[in-house]
């Protein structure tokens, strides 16, 4: 019902740096006395704000290429308070990883804050469990600016309600910067870059099951090299795309694969989406590959709870695909979007009415039936029509995004508020996906 207009054929492209990795590249670093050399880097804003805060501590910043960095750290018990606040920008994984590592520094005074938007974001979750081992981290209720003294952390287990790779890894680089033990469990594994990371770096973790695992000292931080994947998130945008095509394919090359994030390959399989992986390799402990994806018709799929954390960025653009399954979209088990850059399903919701899809919205998601042309309503009418439909991206690079990749499926026009968020994670989007069109 919605129309398919673009074609691509031989199309190859590279997408960013993985932002996951990019954040932990720098918080590794600065655990690691000695200069570490990074290459892939994503130079967004969101990651360039906690290299930033890092040395305005003094982590010594070399810039070697596009995306290459040495990264000097004096090690971190000589890592010094910063004058005047940290500004993390719009990001949420800067600001919640960089406090816990902060916490377990004895001497280190600071104060983290960031945009409006993150000023709005729940932080309980990482203050209550770093209270509880001993931090001292306050905030204006339970939201950024949070104000920390960093200092010597006791040992700590914690059975988190909620399966966030954030609060996760918080605390690990808070035991990890206290030298003191972490004893961890979540109810479906979030995403584990940074046990990937320790564990590269020569350190154990004892599994008592894939979701629950303790890590203890000595902890060994040498200088290494990380070399950054592209990252599936951004990729995910273009897969999506490929899928939608008329006719072609489109292939990204250099993806990170950590099973905990491959969720949406698996969704849009699940939904008949026709996605190869070729050319798998192991970098830095991280699975990468080459990812093509080809023309499909897609097809209603249920998305199991147990996908959610594997694909919780991605929900945005599965459900541009959604427009365009038989038989519908639906995401439910999915209220942590409301904790996202913006409440990501009242965003969704809102806009998808916006164009005249008729939506249901529920506390942990939403799902619409498969547009079609009988009751169409007269906004949907004139949006197939060409006559236009406007888009509110509230402060949220992926909302822009999955939003552009609407547009450029269909060659509809879609007038977006504001694009510049798209810079927090992807510079250089509109460009790159003009590129892939015939
Ligand atoms: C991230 C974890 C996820 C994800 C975010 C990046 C990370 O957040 O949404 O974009 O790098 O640890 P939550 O831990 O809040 O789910």
């Amino acid at each position: 019902m919605i129309p398919r207009n673009s074609r691509s054929f031989g199309r190859e492209i590279l997408v960013p740096g993985d932002k996951s990795l990019s954040h932990r590249s720098v918080l590794f670093s600065v655990l690691s006395k000695g200069t570490t050399y990074v290459s892939g880097f994503l130079e967004a804003e969101d990651p360039l704000n906690t290299m930033h805060a890092f040395s305005r501590m003094g982590l010594k910043v070399d810039k070697k290429g596009s995306g290459e960095y040495l990264f000097t750290s004096p090690g971190k018990s000589d890592l010094h308070s910063p004058s005047g606040e940290l500004d993390f920008g719009n990001a949420g994984t800067g600001i919640r990883l960089s406090a816990g590592l902060l916490c377990g520094i004895p001497g280190i005074h600071a104060i983290l804050t960031g945009d409006a938007s993150l000023r709005k974001r729940p932080m309980s979750r990482i203050m209550k469990p770093l209270a509880a081992m001993g931090a001292s981290i306050r905030g204006e209720g339970d939201k950024a600016p949070l104000k920390i003294e960093g200092r010597k952390l006791e040992s700590f287990s914690y059975k988190s309600p909620i399966a966030s790779a954030q609060v996760k890894s918080c605390l690990m680089l808070a035991a990890m910067a206290s030298e003191t033990t972490l004893d961890y469990e979540e109810e479906i594994l979030s995403r584990d870059h940074t046990e990937n990371m320790l564990r590269y770096l020569g350190n154990r973790i004892e599994y008592e099951s894939p979701t629950h695992f303790k890590i203890s000292p000595p902890y060994r931080f040498e200088p290494a090299e990380f070399r950054v994947p592209g990252d599936i998130s951004s990729a995910a945008f273009f897969l999506v795309l490929g899928l939608l095509l008329k006719e072609g394919s489109i292939l990204v090359r250099n993806v990170g694969l950590n099973p905990s994030r491959t969720g949406i390959l698996k969704a849009l399989e699940a939904m008949g989406g026709r996605i190869r992986i070729h050319n798998r390799r192991v970098e830095c402990g991280e699975p990468v590959g080459d990812l093509e994806a080809i023309s499909s018709n897609l097809h209603f799929a249920e998305i199991p709870e147990s996908w959610l954390p594997s694909l919780i960025d991605e929900i945005p653009v599965l459900t541009i695909a959604g427009l365009f399954a038989e038989g519908g979209f639906k995401i439910r088990h999915a209220k942590e979007l409301r904790a996202k850059e913006s409440d990501r399903i009242s965003a969704m919701v809102e806009n998808l009415r916006s164009l005249g899809i008729e939506v249901w919205e529920y506390e942990d998601g939403y799902e619409f039936s498969e547009p079609t042309k009988n009751g169409v309503s007269s906004e949907l009418d004139s949006w197939l029509n060409g006559k236009g439909g406007n888009i509110l991206t509230n402060m949220d690079h992926r909302i822009a995004m999955s939003f552009m990749i609407l547009r450029a499926a269909t060659g509809l026009p879609l007038d977006l508020d504001e694009t510049s968020w798209i810079e927090t994670s992807f510079p250089g989007f509109e460009k790159k996906l003009d590129s892939v069109l015939l």
